[in-house]
């Protein structure tokens, strides 16, 4: 039996990871913190499973019988509270991103690795099975040599939470680059088998909110944390990047809002065999470039934040550091800072 404290209590862990808590066996949740008590109150009536609320994470971290903590809190606050739980000697799970910027990433790992806890990022769709499925096909060869990989992420207005945590930078770490292009650019990483960052171009934008009350849309998510009257939006909604890999190069365009009505969530990755385009959380195609023919997957796609958390709770019995581990992340991590530094440099950083 493994007993945790859930710390923050939002859209994920009411979305994501409560609903999966339900189906895991020998897990035993002892607490739900949120600094709005009304939100941990919520959690524990909709799932049964918990037994304590509490508003301060500190209560969680002083219980002894608590082994492992998840942080689902806004971006900003993942450093403060993962260093304390490690300190506690707490496994911790973070969601992505790890936190910030990439100095105080490499901080959470150095913590967790002095501390000899596990500390697990969540990278859900590491555990996506068209994910798994291509990363064992790059693996045995199948698409030859992977010259070059595309991604597009681009949706059309579509900033999160106008004015509130999603676009202000001091919270959030940055815009559509931190928090759908982390997503994006680990999973390119991660099929290419840890491809070594050689040089990073990237550029980024604020441009469609600029005048936050003229700012129009058909859909904002996270619409209930928006401040147009007195927040701030100084981050990217749009971003665009170039990069050089010993596995190849990566370039990507990705966007929270454009003026175009078109939501475009694909990676495309370039092989000398074969080529294959992962629909973003769906199936894939391969083309091969000897039949011409081209061939759709058609797997069941199980429950990734399930199985996620499952591997989280494993780790914990075998010690062993899993794809989540955070030094398995670090190298995204890495990328999206130096993206950020090209961006406000104006020039290609070099490793
Ligand atoms: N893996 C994914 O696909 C995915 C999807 C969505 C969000 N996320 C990540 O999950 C995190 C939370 O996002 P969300 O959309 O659930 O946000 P949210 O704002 O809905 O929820 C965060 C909750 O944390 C609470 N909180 C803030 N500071 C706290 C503190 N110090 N102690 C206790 N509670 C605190 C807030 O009151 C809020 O209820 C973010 O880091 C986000 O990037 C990941």
């Amino acid at each position: 039996m493994i007993t945790i404290g859930v710390i923050g209590c939002g859209r994920i862990a009411n979305n994501a990871h409560f609903p999966a808590f339900e189906r895991i066996k020998d897990l035993r949740i002892k607490y739900a913190c949120d600094v709005i008590k009304e939100k941990a109150e919520a959690i524990k009536k909709k799932y049964h499973i918990v037994e304590n609320i509490t508003t301060d994470y500190k209560d969680v971290l002083d219980d002894k019988e608590v082994d492992a903590v998840f942080i689902l809190t806004p971006n900003y606050a993942h450093y403060e509270i993962a260093m304390a739980a490690l300190k506690a000697g707490k496994h911790v799970f973070c969601e992505k991103p790890i936190t910030v910027n990439y100095k105080l990433s490499c901080e959470m790992a150095n913590e967790a690795k002095k501390q000899k806890k596990i500390l697990n990022i969540g990278v859900c769709n590491r555990y996506h099975a068209s994910v798994e499925k291509l990363e064992e096909l790059n693996r045995n060869g199948e698409f030859g040599k992977i010259y070059h990989v595309y991604c597009s992420f681009r949706a059309f207005r579509s900033i999160p939470g106008l004015g509130g945590d999603f676009t202000n930078k001091k919270v959030s770490g940055g815009g559509a680059l931190i928090d759908w292009g982390v997503h994006f650019l680990d999973l390119i990483l991660y099929i290419l088998g840890g491809a070594k960052i050689l040089t990073v171009s990237g550029d980024t934008y604020c441009e469609m909110a600029k005048d936050m009350k003229s700012y129009k849309y058909k859909n904002m998510w996270a619409e209930d944390t928006k401040n147009i009257e007195n927040g701030v939006n100084d981050v990217d909604d749009f971003v665009t990047g170039h990069i050089r890999t010993d596995k190849g190069t990566i370039s990507f365009n990705g966007a929270w809002a454009q003026n175009l009505d078109k939501s475009e969530m694909f990676i495309d990755f370039l092989g000398d065999k074969k080529g294959a385009r992962l629909t973003y959380c769906g199936q894939f195609d391969i083309t091969d470039g000897q039949t011409l023919q081209t061939t759709s997957s058609t797997h069941e796609i199980p429950d990734m934040y399930q199985k996620e958390d499952e591997a989280f709770f494993d780790s914990i019995i075998t010690g062993e550091k899993t794809k989540s581990h955070i030094d398995n992340i670090l190298q995204s991590a890495k990328l999206l800072q130096a993206i950020y530094d090209s961006a406000e440099a104006k020039k290609e950083i070099s490793f």
